[in-house]
């Protein structure tokens, strides 16, 4: 087995996940968190009048979702979110990311609908009592279906619906938030979504992609004005998942595949909110794709950063496709998870200290996402998910190599607090550090999320 496993009942000083002695871990104000999303743990998608979503479409058309699953109920969190809540306090987490629902808190014609928004106020206002710092994402991908009927992210018009939306959400919400995310990974919700259909609303087409991307990044850079004007005391930024990619050789046209899958993956995003502009080699990947970009609009989506969100899975291999793109070379014999992703702690960690080089304006850091899936099953109540404490403790020590060379990272939040909907691949792919009983809607807590709670209650008693 490629991963140091975990002796089962072992201490909290000697199991495997305690950090070594030196680790920003330790630190006090290195917030350690849990995250989740609306779409993915909810359910009740058409109480108290919420509309339908992108994804409710998406999910209920045949094909599209592993096994036919859907959000329709997921972790039922819409009603046992007290229960759900309480878990964050038994596992001793500082601090919650949760997306909020856009459908649930607006009706078509962009008036509040109440009960939704006291769904939000109340599960809010409980964090607050139990102390947690909130981390609210606005946009994690359940765009209202009405929208998408009108062209969704193609339409530059739901670029001020997502305005309006904010200024509502802060509006009401303000104090209860400590961190506003505009955008969960637009990279997903312009490329997955538009580029290659693989996500709501299945489009496939390269320049749909970059179109929608421009009007993603354009929502957040107006978002973020309204959210400062409404909400000052709170800080902003917007979640991006990055990729790792490595050559297969050492050939030039190798080399510059991988270079090229990081400017799709990464520079894509970064470049446009930390320099103004869309890298130049993202037209020779995709000749002839560059978006409709208004006078203005590169100014308005390069507007400071409070913090960056980072999210980090894995690493992909690729080798020249022989003409202007790459094509995935997988390694054999190497650590995959459930999803077939490569273990690889590494590209965490030069990620993140290439991101420190490369952009001289880099806000401080958040781990937004880290985590990975495995087939974790209850055995006598307990579920021993060793790959993923081994997973958590060596992407924790990457964040730490990055902090040591100087990278300002001050949080890690964990995918996934509960097993959840994952999206095209439904309910089989199990990200929680609680395990969910899909038939009862029984929650357990993995050994992973046991040592997460024992090691943040060891470092709170720390002098
Ligand atoms: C990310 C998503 C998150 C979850 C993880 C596994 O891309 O933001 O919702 O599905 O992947």
């Amino acid at each position: 087995m490629a991963y140091d496993a975990v002796a089962p009942g072992s201490s909290p000083q000697t199991d495997p996940f305690t950090p070594s002695a030196d680790s920003v871990l330790w630190r006090k104000d290195f917030l350690l968190g849990a995250a989740t999303a609306s779409y993915q743990i909810e359910g009740a998608v058409d109480e108290d009048g919420r509309l339908p979503s992108i994804w409710d479409t998406f999910s209920a058309t045949p094909g599209k979702v592993l096994a036919g699953d859907t959000g329709a109920v997921a972790c039922d969190h819409y009603h046992r979110w007290e229960g759900d809540l309480d878990l964050l306090t038994r596992l001793n987490f500082e601090a919650y990311r949760l997306s909020i629902a856009w459908p649930r808190v607006m009706d078509e014609a962009g008036r509040p609908n109440q009960k939704g928004l006291d769904f939000y106020k109340r599960l809010l206002g409980r964090l607050k009592d139990k102390g947690l710092q909130t981390f609210v994402t606005l946009y994690h991908w359940d765009l209202p279906q009405h929208l998408e009927d009108r062209g969704g992210w193609l339409n530059r018009e739901t670029v001020y619906r997502f305005a309006d939306y904010a200024d509502l959400m802060s509006r009401q919400l303000a104090g209860h938030v400590d961190a506003w995310t505009t955008l969960n990974e637009p990279w997903c919700s312009a490329f997955l979504g538009y580029g290659n259909g693989h996500h709501a609303p299945g489009l496939a087409n390269v320049r749909y992609a970059t179109q929608a991307m421009h009007h993603l990044l354009l929502a957040h850079g107006q978002a973020t004005q309204v959210l400062r004007t409404n909400d000052p005391a709170s800080i902003k930024g917007i979640v991006a998942n990055v990729g790792r990619g490595t050559p297969a050789s050492s050939s030039e046209a190798d080399r510059r595949a991988a270079h090229l899958f990081e400017v799709q993956h990464n520079a894509w995003i970064l470049d446009p909110l930390l320099k103004g502009e869309y890298p130049a080699d993202l037209w020779a990947l995709w000749p002839g794709a560059e978006p409709l970009v208004l006078a203005g609009d590169m100014q308005t989506i390069a507007a400071p950063l409070d913090f960056l969100g980072i999210n980090y899975y894995f690493r992909t291999n690729v080798k020249s496709d022989g003409a202007h793109g790459f094509v995935d070379v997988p390694l054999p014999d190497v650590e995959r998870t459930q999803m077939g992703w490569e273990v690889n702690p590494d590209g965490l960690r030069d990620l993140l200290t290439g991101f420190h080089g490369t952009f001289a304006n880099l806000p401080p850091i958040y781990i937004t996402e880290n985590g990975m899936a495995s087939d974790d099953q209850v055995r006598d109540g307990r579920v021993d998910d060793t790959q993923r404490i081994s997973f958590l403790k060596r992407h924790l020590a990457a964040v730490d190599q990055a902090v040591k060379q100087g990278v300002d990272v001050r949080g890690y939040f964990v995918w996934s607090l509960l097993d959840n909907f994952e999206w095209a691949f439904g309910y089989e792919r199990r990200f929680g550090v609680v395990h969910v009983d899909y038939g009862t809607q029984q929650r357990t807590v993995k050994r992973s999320g046991e040592l997460i709670a024992q090691f943040i209650d060891a470092r709170s008693k720390r002098d």
